[in-house]
C-alpha cells in the first residue's frame, strides 16, 4: 500500500529545491519539510531573521514566511535530513560538463551520484528518491543500481521522476497552479504505490487531473522535450526576426497573427536577443547527446540547431549596434540595461547580456551596466568566468556597475535594452536624451519601449525583428 508522506527531505535548496519545496510545506502543513544543501552561506540566507533569501522571486518570501518554522527547515544537516525522511527529493543542479566523455554537451551528474550515495549510506528506513533534478533519460536507473548496491538490510528504495516545470520570475504562481505536475514510475506495484504516495502530496492543492502519471523514462524525457521546444519555439520566431529586419515585416505582428491560430497559440513567441537561463542550452545540449549516443546523427542535428539559432541571433545583435553606429564603438560608451537572463529573477545564467557585453569590449567600447536585481559581485563574476584571460582589474576599466538606469545612460552613446525589465519601460526617456551625446541611439533587444514615442523625443531607435 502506498506509504503516507509525513517528512520530506530536499537535497539542494536552490531556485528549484526552495521554492517547490517551500510551496509543499504551505500547501501541507501535515507534512514536516526540511530542505539541506552543502552551501552554508545559501543555508543561512533562507534562513535570515529578516527573510533576505538567497534568490529573488516574486512571492517566494510571503511563503517562506508562513511555513519557516513551522514546518519548513532550512539546514546544512544533509544526513539528519536523509534520516528522517520517508520521501526525498534530489534537486541539485546538473550542469553541461566542461570537461572528459560529452564535455560541453553532456550533463555533469556527479552531484546526483554524490546525493544518491549519501541517500544510501545514511539510510536505516526504506525512502522514496524523487528526481527533481533535470537529468538524462534513464538517470534513475543509475540511481537504483547505486541505492540497491549500497543499502541496508530492510531498506528499500523507490525511485520517481518527478521534474519541475517551473519559469523564474514566475516560479510562485507556476508551483501554486500548474498546468501539470508530471509523476514517472516503474509500473511495477511498488512503482505504483511510490507514485500515489507523491500524488497525495501534491493533491492537497492541485487537481487531480493535472497530475499525469507515466512511466519513468517517458517522464524523465518529457522534461528535455518541453525545454526544447519551448527554446525552439524561440529560436523559430528569432529566425523569423531576421527575416523581417531584411524585409520591412513587423515580428510583432507576424508573432500576433501566427499565434491566433488556436494550433500554435499566442505565448512565447516573444522575438529577442536570444534566450538564456540555466536550463534550455544545457538541456537541448544534453537531448543532442544523448541522440548521438544513440546514434540518431540527424535527430541531433536537428536540436542543435536550436542552440546555433540563439547563438546566431546574439551575435546578429551585436552585430547591428556596431553596424549603426557607424561601425566603431571603439571608445564609445554603451548602457547595458539588464543584466538577468529575463526580467524579475536575479539570476544571470547563461544571460544573453554577458555575450553582448563581451562582444562589446571586444570592440574596446565603454560600457556601463544597471540591472535592478543582480548584484555587482555577480556581474564581476559572470564577466571574469566569460574572459577568464583577462585580468578583473582590465575588464573594470572597460565596464563599469551603475546604480539606476539614467546614470548608466549619462554621457553614453547608445543603450541597449538586454533585459525587458518594467522600469526600462518606464523611464524617464527625456532625461536620459538629455544626458547622451548625439545622435543618441537606442537598441531594443526585447521589444519593450514604444520605438515611436522614443523617436519622437529625438532617439534613433533600432528594434529587433523592424528594419531599422
Ligand atoms: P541550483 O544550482 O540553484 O541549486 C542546486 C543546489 O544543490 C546548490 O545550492 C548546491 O549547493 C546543492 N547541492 C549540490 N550537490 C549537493 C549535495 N550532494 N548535497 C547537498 N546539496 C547539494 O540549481 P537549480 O537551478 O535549483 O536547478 C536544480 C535542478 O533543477 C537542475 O537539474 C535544473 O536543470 C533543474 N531545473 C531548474 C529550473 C530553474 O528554473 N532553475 C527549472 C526546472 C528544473
Ligand atoms: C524555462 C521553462 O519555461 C520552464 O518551464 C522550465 O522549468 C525551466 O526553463 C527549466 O527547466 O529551467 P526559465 O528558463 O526560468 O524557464 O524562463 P523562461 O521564461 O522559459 O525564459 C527562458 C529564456 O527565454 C529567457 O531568456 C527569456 O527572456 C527567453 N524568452 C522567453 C524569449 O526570448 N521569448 C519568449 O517568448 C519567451
Amino acid at each position: 500500500a502506498p506509504v503516507k508522506v509525513t517528512k520530506i527531505c530536499c537535497i539542494g535548496a536552490g531556485y528549484v529545491g526552495g521554492p517547490t519545496c517551500a510551496v509543499i510545506a504551505l500547501k501541507c502543513p501535515h507534512i514536516t519539510v526540511t530542505i539541506v544543501d552543502l552551501n552554508k552561506a545559501r543555508i543561512d540566507a533562507w534562513n535570515s531573521p529578516d527573510f533576505s533569501l538567497p534568490i529573488y522571486e516574486p512571492g517566494l518570501v510571503d511563503v517562506v514566511r508562513q511555513a519557516r518554522g513551522r514546518n519548513l527547515f532550512f539546514s546544512t544537516d544533509v544526513d539528519k535530513g536523509i534520516e528522517e525522511a520517508d520521501l526525498i527529493f534530489v534537486s541539485v543542479n546538473t550542469p553541461t560538463k566542461k570537461s572528459g566523455v560529452g564535455a560541453g554537451f553532456a550533463a555533469d551528474l556527479n552531484y546526483v551520484e554524490l546525493a544518491t550515495r549519501r541517500i544510501a549510506t545514511v539510510a536505516r528506513s526504506s525512502k522514496i528518491v524523487v528526481e527533481k533534478s533535470t537529468v538524462p533519460c534513464r538517470t534513475a536507473e543509475s540511481m537504483r543500481t547505486i541505492l540497491e548496491a549500497n543499502s541496508k538490510p530492510n531498506c528499500r528504495f523507490d525511485i520517481l521522476s518527478n521534474p519541475e516545470f517551473l519559469a523564474e520570475g514566475t516560479a510562485i504562481s507556476d508551483l501554486l497552479s500548474p498546468d501539470r505536475v508530471l509523476i514517472g514510475s516503474l509500473q511495477s506495484p511498488e512503482g505504483i504505490d511510490a507514485c500515489e504516495s507523491l500524488k497525495e502530496v501534491y493533491a492537497n492543492w492541485v487537481p487531480q487531473e493535472r497530475i499525469l502519471t507515466v512511466g519513468l523514462w517517458s517522464s524523465e524525457l518529457s522534461k528535455l522535450a518541453a525545454n526544447a521546444m519551448l527554446a525552439q519555439r524561440i529560436s523559430s520566431v528569432n529566425a523569423l526576426s531576421a527575416i523581417c529586419e531584411a524585409t520591412g515585416a513587423n515580428i510583432d505582428e507576424v508573432a500576433n497573427a501566427i499565434g491566433y491560430d488556436s494550433r500554435i497559440g499566442p505565448k512565447f513567441l516573444r522575438a529577442s536577443v536570444g534566450f538564456g537561463g540555466s536550463c534550455f542550452q544545457k538541456d537541448i545540449l544534453n537531448l543532442v547527446y544523448l541522440s548521438e549516443s544513440l546514434h540518431l546523427p540527424e535527430v541531433a542535428a536537428y536540436w542543435r540547431q536550436v542552440v546555433e539559432m540563439n547563438e546566431y541571433q546574439k551575435r546578429r545583435f551585436s552585430k547591428r549596434v556596431v553596424d549603426t553606429l557607424f561601425n566603431t564603438i571603439t571608445g564609445k560608451r554603451i548602457a547595458v540595461l539588464g543584466f538577468a537572463f529575463k526580467a524579475d529573477t536575479g539570476d544571470t545564467r547563461e544571460s544573453a547580456a554577458i555575450t553582448l557585453i563581451k562582444d562589446f569590449q571586444s570592440e574596446k567600447a565603454f560600457v556601463n551596466v544597471y540591472d535592478p536585481q543582480v548584484e555587482s559581485e555577480q556581474i564581476w563574476m559572470d564577466l571574469q568566468e566569460a574572459s577568464p584571460l583577462m585580468p578583473l582589474e582590465t575588464i573594470k576599466k572597460q565596464v563599469s556597475i551603475c546604480s539606476s538606469a539614467l546614470e548608466a545612460c549619462k554621457n553614453a552613446e547608445a543603450v541597449v535594452i538586454a533585459t525587458e525589465w518594467k522600469e526600462f519601460k518606464d523611464i524617464d526617456w527625456e532625461a536620459v536624451y538629455a544626458g547622451m551625446n548625439k545622435p543618441a541611439f537606442v537598441f531594443d533587444g526585447r521589444l519593450l519601449v514604444d520605438a515611436e514615442r522614443l523617436r519622437k523625443i529625438g532617439f534613433r531607435v533600432t528594434t529587433i525583428g523592424r528594419p531599422s
